[in-house]
């Protein structure tokens, strides 16, 4: 970590720290909530590392209060959470149900209340398994649900929202979920999952009017990026990076922002309606970049392989806990990458998320040092800042994530937290990155 103090940021950049429902609520059967497909995927057996689930979580439920004074005493003037879609409409459809509104209610209340801006994603993957039961995102029908679902909580809370974010990591979500089958619903379906891909688009793109009849706050995506790093030299090499950043930089992006899918993927375009690029391409206000690495790509070894590309582990740095490489450079990177590809048709970009897992724990004194945390973020603030000064639209940064949490399919095992989260008592204990946080922030 270089000792040169961090470069100034514009007046008004939003600094923020985001968190998901899943991953930190609990209470799931708690004033009528229905059970959504991380419910029933981690309650499978052998799906989850350490064999947990998301029924307590943090018990941010209950404990909203206290989080909201922890964003307080860090200062952001922004905290990006979601919504439980099967709080709202337990089956996924139907009127909603006031009891789960409720609950967002306060929190946006609260939040409010503590000079912090409520950022709200309406889908973090956790799918009502009624949906789920009726073909999931591989039935164009989710589309529609998911904005009528849009619009009950946009009447509800679309006059205090500062910020809609309609889908988190849409791209995750197809290929862990329905293409590897590693995260809920645990689909294997390779690039066959790509109708998920396609209804998920529609879905947000039906949402953005939804939400645009309700109010006037700004509307978002979240997608994960990651530039490629070949790990080879050769013509084969170099169009499996094509095809990698095509699948996983473009195939989000490319429609959104009005280009229709990359031709070079091959999908079947059955799925794909007259009309339904036009609705996928409403403009938005701001594109939210999830970043965390870059991705080693090279050529496939075995001449039958069923993808385009092989995954390679990068050498030559730093890794977390995830044993992700940490590669700063790589979001520059990707923001340059981003500028330049979409051009004038890039909306102003936030980054949604940004963060690491360490082996975290209080030392003796009950401190929790996490000094590689405190590396981790400078680094990429640094990198944000560069990108900016060569003329990158970037106005906000949100630290993935307040609180330890539940880390999908690896359970309790990964902490990403400012703040340490003892599972046994739900004591939380700022960690050394959150007072450190706190004074970047003031500044
Ligand atoms: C992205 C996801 O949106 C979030 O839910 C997850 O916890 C982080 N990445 C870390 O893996």
């Amino acid at each position: 970590m270089t000792s040169a103090p961090m470069p100034e940021f514009p007046a008004g950049f939003r600094w923020g720290v985001s968190t998901s429902a899943y991953q930190i609520e609990g209470a799931v059967t708690a004033d009528g909530r229905g059970p959504s497909i991380w419910d029933t995927f981690a309650h499978s057996p052998g799906r989850i590392v350490d064999g947990s689930t998301g029924d307590e979580a943090c018990d941010h439920y209950h404990r909203y209060a206290e989080d909201v004074g922890l964003l307080a005493g860090l200062g952001v003037s922004a905290y990006r959470f979601s919504i439980a879609w099967p709080r709202i409409q337990p089956t996924g459809a139907g009127p909603a149900n006031p009891a789960g509104l409720d609950f967002y209610d306060r929190l946006v209340d609260a939040l409010l209340a503590a000079g912090v801006d409520p950022v709200a994603t309406l889908f973090h993957w956790d799918l009502p398994q009624a949906l789920e039961d009726a073909g999931g995102w591989l039935n164009r029908d989710s589309a529609d649900r998911f904005a009528e679902y849009a619009d009950l909580v946009a009447a509800r809370l679309g006059d205090r929202v500062k910020l809609w974010i309609t889908l988190n990591e849409p791209f995750i979500h197809m290929s862990l979920g329905h293409g590897m089958g590693v995260h809920a619903p645990g689909r294997m379906l390779l690039f066959d999952a790509f109708p998920v891909a396609h209804h998920q688009l529609l879905g947000h793109g039906l949402a953005v009017s939804a939400l645009r009849a309700r109010g006037t706050a700004p509307v978002a995506i979240a997608n994960n990026y990651s530039p490629v790093r070949l790990a080879g030299e050769t013509d084969a090499d170099r169009a499996a990076g094509a095809a990698y950043d095509a699948l996983h930089n473009r195939l989000f992006t490319d429609p959104l922002l009005g280009r229709g899918y990359p031709e070079e993927l091959g999908f079947d375009p059955a799925v794909v309606r007259a009309g339904d690029l036009d609705v996928i391409a409403a403009p938005v206000d701001v594109l939210g970049v999830n970043y965390y690495n870059p991705t080693g790509i090279r050529a496939p070894a075995e001449e039958d392989s069923p993808l385009p590309f092989e995954i390679v582990p990068l050498d030559g740095y730093p890794r977390t806990a995830f044993d992700w490489p940490v590669a700063p450079d790589g979001l520059r990177e990707l923001l340059l990458q981003l500028h330049h590809r979409y051009g004038d048709a890039l909306p102003p970009i936030q980054i949604t998320e940004s963060g690491c897992a360490y082996d975290d724990e209080p030392d003796a004194d009950g401190r929790v040092p996490d000094p590689d945390r405190i590396a981790y973020l400078d680094g990429h603030l640094r990198a944000v800042h560069e990108a900016m000064a060569a003329g990158v639209p970037v106005t906000g940064y949100f630290v993935w994530s307040l609180l330890d949490n539940w880390e999908w399919a690896e359970g309790f095992t990964k902490r990403f937290g400012l703040v340490h989260v003892d599972y046994a008592t739900q004591r939380r204990t700022p960690k050394s990155s959150y007072a450190w946080f706190r004074d970047l922030v003031r500044r």
